[in-house]
């Protein structure tokens, strides 16, 4: 399993302020959009891009143009939050959802929705801020393949090593991108020192 701790000055800057507890929503929605941004650009680095021959207002050049459809799937809830950075970078994406969220006393995930497009040939980025101990990754990247999802790759802005160990165990070949691999979990399954709760941060809840 390939993990990918991106290393960009803006990165350490925005992941700083999404970690001070005193960031206030608004803010933490901003910031959230600019890591996501910086996310996303690495994991689509490889892409397969084409030949186009296009006419610029002097003359005929051979270009080149992303060869496949993207399709994202955040988990709802917090994953909207990076939903926005990626339309702005490709507008052509197709857009999955699928809903977990964690028992508060046991950490485990339960599904409430599931809605996705075609995923055949298709590289297929799941998004989702937070990868404690890994269950609503592993969870969301069993149905994706179950749905024809070959081609995939997580884009988590913090992650646990728990959660990277069981990504590793349960789907080696899907590659990580992260902008902070942290410490460890504590007692109740929360990264530390990771940022809290993700989704209340990002909705004031
Ligand atoms: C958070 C987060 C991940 C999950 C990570 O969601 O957004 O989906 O926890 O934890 P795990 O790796 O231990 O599964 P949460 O269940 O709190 O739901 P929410 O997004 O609706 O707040
Ligand atoms: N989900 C969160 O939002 N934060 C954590 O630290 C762990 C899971």
């Amino acid at each position: 399993m390939a993990l990918t701790v991106i290393q960009h000055p803006l990165a350490a800057h925005v992941l700083t302020h999404l970690r001070d507890k005193t960031t206030k929503p608004a803010l933490f929605r901003t910031l959230c959009h600019q890591i996501t941004l910086l996310l996303a650009l690495e994991a689509t680095r490889d892409l397969a891009t084409e030949e186009k021959e296009i006419a610029t207002p002097l003359e005929s050049v051979l270009g080149r143009v992303l060869a496949r459809p993207l399709v994202i799937v955040p988990i709802l809830r917090a994953g909207l939050g990076m939903v926005e950075p990626f339309l702005g970078l490709f507008p052509d994406v197709s857009v999955g959802y699928v809903g977990l969220e964690r028992d508060h006393a046991t950490a485990i995930a339960h599904s409430y929705y599931c809605k996705l497009p075609p995923l055949a040939g298709r590289r297929v980025l799941v998004i989702d801020p937070m990868l404690a101990t890994g269950g609503s990754a592993v969870q969301t990247l069993d149905v994706v393949k179950a749905a024809g999802g070959a081609d995939v790759v997580l884009v988590c802005i913090v992650s646990a090593p728990e959660g990277v160990a069981l990504l590793t165990q349960r789907h080696p070949e899907v590659p990580i991108f992260t902008a902070a691999l942290d410490r460890e979990l504590n007692a109740e399954k929360y990264i530390l020192p990771g940022l809290g709760d993700f989704g209340d941060r990002l909705y004031g809840t």
